[in-house]
């Protein structure tokens, strides 16, 4: 089987080259290989390597400069993956997996999400990523669509590395504590992808939309002040360890009126995962037991 995986140098692109490589030959491209604006380049892609399964992990996923580059975002996010979904099509491929996000939703729930639940996206970053999802659907070619939320890596541009950053360089650590959400680790999403896959037999596995985050819910202030709290005992150098203890005491939660940002956000985001589990029998582990994990590994030279 091959598999053709773009945004493979992003916080989950990185982590699908793991763990899909045994389940096929991989292709994997990032932006430099494949600019997903150039739909000439996508198809020409396609119609080289003709992937049996497609995993677009590229995105345009800066949420606040969508706001003023809503065009960009649109290309890569919403008119994309539709492109990937018509090639695919067009030679008979048999799947494409891409990734979309809870911020389709505006945040007025009070009850996780659940796949059917009505869209109605708050920021542009969220309208791109809907124009995508519709697009793919649109198609009529299978499709799997994993929506998840604040994905983060002990690598790339992301909270965990950036709270990690600050408390390095003693700076007051004011976080936003009142959007509630799951912090999901993009291996998690990476594994339970793989997982997913590996259950396709020839006949192919149920198609659609599903959820895939951390159980449990926190809000940024809490993501940060767990990070800090390993840290502050697991960090390799004693200098870091009291790095992360001086965070913590620098650490104050703040209202997200007192932290503007040109795009808004949804004040509560949590995604249901029960359709995963229900489908494909797959769960997803708690926040805190997956971010222990990721902060295992990460080399900690904060
Ligand atoms: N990050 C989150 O919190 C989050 C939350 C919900 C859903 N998601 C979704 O999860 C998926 C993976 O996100 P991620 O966290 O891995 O994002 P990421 O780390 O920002 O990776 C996205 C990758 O896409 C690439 N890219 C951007 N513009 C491109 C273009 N025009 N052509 C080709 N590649 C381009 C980026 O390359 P450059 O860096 O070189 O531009 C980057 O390597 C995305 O679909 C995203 O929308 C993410």
């Amino acid at each position: 089987m091959k598999i053709l995986v773009t945004g493979k140098d992003g916080q989950l692109g990185f982590e699908l080259q793991r763990t899909l490589a045994p389940l096929g030959s991989m292709h994997a491209v990032g932006h430099r290989e494949l600019d997903l604006r150039n739909a000439d380049a996508i198809c020409e892609l396609m119609r080289s390597v003709r992937p049996d399964i497609v995993v677009n992990a590229g995105a345009y996923t800066d949420v606040n400069k969508a706001e003023s580059e809503r065009d960009v975002a649109n290309e890569v996010n919403g008119r994309a993956p539709g492109v990937l979904a018509e090639e695919l099509k067009r030679y008979g491929g048999r799947l494409l997996v891409h990734f979309s996000t809870d911020y389709v939703f505006d945040g007025s729930s009070t009850r996780p999400y659940r796949e059917d639940d009505p869209t109605n996206p708050i920021n542009a970053y969220g309208a791109s990523k809907l124009l995508g999802e519709q697009a793919i659907q649109e198609v009529g070619a299978a499709y799997l669509i994993f929506r998840t939320e604040w994905v983060y890596a002990t690598r790339g541009r992301n909270f965990l590395l950036t709270i990690l950053r600050l408390a390095r360089e003693g700076t007051p650590l004011r976080v936003v504590d009142d959007q509630v959400v799951a912090p999901t680790w993009s291996r998690m999403i990476a594994e339970a992808t793989a997982a997913v896959l590996a259950q396709f037999g020839s006949e192919g596995a149920p198609k659609g939309v599903y959820h895939i985050t951390a159980a449990g819910q926190a809000t940024w202030y809490q993501l940060a002040e767990a990070i800090l709290t390993q840290c502050a005992t697991q960090a390799s150098t004693a200098a870091g360890r009291e790095w992360c203890k001086q965070g913590l005491q620098r650490l104050s939660g703040i209202s997200s009126a007192e932290f503007s940002t040109p795009a808004r956000r949804p004040a509560y985001s949590l995604l249901c995962n029960d359709k995963l589990a229900q489908t494909f029998g797959i769960c997803c582990p708690g926040w805190r037991d997956q971010l222990c994990l990721a902060l295992c590994e990460h080399p900690l030279s904060v």
